[in-house]
């Protein structure tokens, strides 16, 4: 018989309900466990999803648990904690989603999980970093949702701008995710070529200016979004489902995640956003990129911001 796929789901606010949401309709994972600290909310979604079984690609077990149900799960994807208020920064909220974390890995830890855990909670670089110091797995086996996000939202960008599908574009956001990330310009490329001579083909339709401000619309993306809506929840979900998918499914994607770095570009002992390929066992390899020098310099001062930030909770 195949192998059963698990998935655990911690936190079934916005985030969470939309994952599990997204994750149903694309038939990605065979069992799916909600775990919530609102046993109500959890218990309601699980209801709500198994309702939509007849609708969706494949057949699928949801219900709502508890951490037992870990133990045997190939996957705990962490989606629980605060998230950020209007004026509020990422980075404002790490104090209290760390001890939200603490009690949460270790309590997935006690069920004997011994899967790969997949980290969306804000700030994402620095949970990420705590779950892998409270779980004890090997770093290949943490992973941060990091800037893939992001990477979604400058394809999107770009697309508009080019009028070229975002699936022809290719473009990496590196670092923190969140303020002090960079877009990867001299590695972007628009259907086969460099976004720079992409530019220059049509310089009566396109500015090198202009990509300043295309990148200005993707790092402030989640504050427009919070103003309007008070919380994002569906883009991140679906970049969720596509790491689920990646790994699941073997594929060796390459994706930007919030990586542990260990010399890589220069840095170590920090997880931050990175591009990686990703199968089924976690996080197959870091991809180190030839930044230029600006871009170099760029990521440093983010890897210093997200060091400097993960001070207070370390300790
Ligand atoms: C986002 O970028 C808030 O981190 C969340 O949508």
């Amino acid at each position: 018989m195949e192998r059963v796929n698990r998935v655990a789901l911690i936190g079934t606010g916005a985030v969470g309900s939309s994952y599990a949401f997204a994750l149903l309709n694309q038939g990605v994972a065979d069992e799916l466990v909600l775990i919530d600290l609102n046993k109500e909310k959890s218990e309601g979604d699980a209801m709500d999803l198994n309702h939509g079984l007849a609708f969706a690609p494949s057949n699928k077990k949801i219900w709502f648990g508890n951490y037992e149900d870990c133990s045997s799960a190939d996957i705990v994807v962490i989606t629980a904690g605060a998230n950020q208020k209007p004026g509020e920064t990422r980075l404002d909220l790490v104090e209290k989603n760390t001890s939200i974390f603490k009690s949460i890995v270790e309590s997935v830890m006690t069920s004997g999980f011994d899967g790969i855990f997949l980290v969306a909670t804000n700030p994402v670089d620095i949970l990420t970093y705590m779950t892998w110091q409270f779980s004890g797995l090997p770093v290949h086996r943490v992973i941060g949702s990091g800037t893939i996000l992001d990477t979604a939202r400058l394809r999107f960008q770009l697309s508009e701008y080019f009028e070229v599908d975002s699936k022809n574009i290719h473009a990496y956001i590196m670092g923190e995710h969140g303020d002090s990330e960079l877009p990867v310009w001299s590695h972007a490329n628009v259907a086969g070529r460099s976004i720079f001579d992409r530019i220059h083909d049509h310089p009566e339709k396109y500015d090198v200016e202009d990509l300043d401000s295309i990148f200005a619309q993707v790092r402030d993306a989640a504050y427009h979004i919070i103003e309007r809506k008070g919380a994002t929840h569906y883009g991140i979900a679906m970049g969720l489902v596509r790491l689920t998918r990646a790994i699941l499914h073997n594929e060796n994607a390459v994706l930007t995640i919030s990586g542990y770095l260990q010399g890589e570009y220069g840095e170590e002992d920090l997880y931050i956003g990175v591009p990686a390929i990703i199968n089924r066992k976690g996080i197959k390899e870091i991809i180190q990129l030839n930044l230029d020098p600006e871009e170099k310099q760029k990521f440093s001062r983010s890897a210093s911001i997200l060091k400097e930030s993960m001070e207070p909770v370390l300790n």
